[in-house]
């Protein structure tokens, strides 16, 4: 059996498939919506989809601004991206502060205390620091909360040299919804931050928009939108209508049949036996499993593509191998299935597991291997 280019040299023949250009054609659809710099948001190994490849690609879109979650993604991140990185979790922990500093990561700050480890750090170690105040306007995660606070912040600030105040950011809870009630009286408490900044005289570049912002809120872009989600190709969720703008999926999952077998009326398949055969059929073995990410909520309910054809999950997926119905069709050992691609989207295998896009992508695991198209 002839492999295909991109399978030369893997023993298993089970890999997400990623179109960078895919997503330089995403990026293109969001800066056209935004009218604003945007930023990408990398955190999670870009959704699944590899970060330093998608930074590359972005930054070839001309992306300036990157966002990841951990201290390790930006350190990684900044090994091949000269841009800004903005750390969008706080760090409390001094080595780390200083090995970020060193970097020159922009970091999220919300507390006086953060605020003054900082300072404190910047002038023992002679180095200056960007910071991107996070105002907590709904969402109750992390994040200032309130006016006085945000004032002792800009007090504290004032005339320190080493911190420059480069940004300021909030985050919506429900902007993917179809009731937009609460996000606009987000929006509008972040616009009361910001004139405040203003008013003493600060002037840092602000941030609010998700994807679902971005496409939905052109009053919450501000100087900056953030594009996670949307990057990829996918719409927030089901409610945000997206036919304004044309997004494409990036990421296929590919695995291949390694054993076909007719089962007679009343075998079972898989642990449980959740699946009995209620006539003869004809069962494919995939190696994929949900150690691959290829979750076991989809057992019994995914379906996948052999060729031009769906093909339906059966009985509980293993942590290695998942089996499909084939009656009917040629199916034989190395015929490859598509599990994400081809028609199967990530959104539709989320909402069969009862879960979000973004955990079906970023589940897919360290044990799959990432293949480029396009980079
Ligand atoms: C602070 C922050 N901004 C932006 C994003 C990107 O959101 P989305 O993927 O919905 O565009 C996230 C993702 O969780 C986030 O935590």
């Amino acid at each position: 059996m002839k492999a295909r280019e991109e399978e030369k040299g893997m023993l298993r023949k089970t890999y997400a498939l990623i179109d960078l250009e895919c997503i330089a054609h995403n990026i293109r659809e969001l800066k056209r919506m935004a009218k604003t710099e945007v930023m990408a948001v990398v955190k999670a190994n870009a959704y699944g989809h590899g970060m330093k490849q998608v930074a590359d690609k972005a930054m070839q879109q001309g992306v300036n601004w990157f966002a990841v979650a951990t201290p390790d993604e930006a350190i990684e991140l900044r090994q091949t991206c000269d841009k800004h990185i903005l750390l969008l979790s706080s760090v409390d922990d001094e080595l780390t502060l200083r090995v970020l500093v060193e970097a020159n990561i922009s970091l999220c700050v919300y507390t006086l205390e953060q605020l003054n480890s900082l300072i404190l750090l910047c002038k023992k170690i002679n180095h200056n620091a960007c910071i991107h105040i996070k105002i907590d306007t709904g969402m109750n995660r992390i994040g200032l909360r309130t006016k006085e606070e945000l004032l002792i912040l800009l007090e504290k600030l004032k005339g320190q040299a080493s911190i420059f105040l480069e940004g300021v950011f909030t985050h919506f809870a429900t902007a993917d919804e179809a009731d937009m009630e609460f996000t606009y009286r987000q929006l509008q408490s972040f616009q009361q931050a910001v004139e405040t900044i203003k008013k003493e005289n600060f002037h840092p570049i602000c941030h609010a928009s998700n994807s679902a912002a971005i496409l939905k809120i052109p009053k919450a872009h501000f100087d900056l939108c953030r594009m996670g989600i949307s990057m990829y190709g996918y719409a927030p969720s089901q409610e945000t209508n997206i036919k304004e703008v044309s997004l494409k999926p990036a990421l296929s999952l590919i695995s291949y049949i390694t054993y076909v077998k007719t089962i007679s009326a009343g075998d079972s398949v898989s642990y449980g036996r959740q699946f009995i055969a209620q006539r003869p059929e004809k069962v494919a073995t995939v190696a994929i499993g949900y150690a691959d990410g290829y979750i076991r909520a989809l057992s019994g309910k995914a379906e996948a593509m052999l060729g031009s054809r769906r093909i339906k999950n059966i009985g509980r997926i293993c942590m290695d191998q998942s089996m499909f119905l084939v009656t009917g069709t040629e199916a034989k050992i190395g015929d490859k299935i598509q599990l994400i691609g081809n028609g199967v989207t990530a959104q539709e295998l989320a909402c069969l597991a009862g879960t979000i896009t973004y955990e079906i992508l970023t589940g897919l695991s360290a044990r799959v291997p990432r293949v480029y198209l396009n980079d």
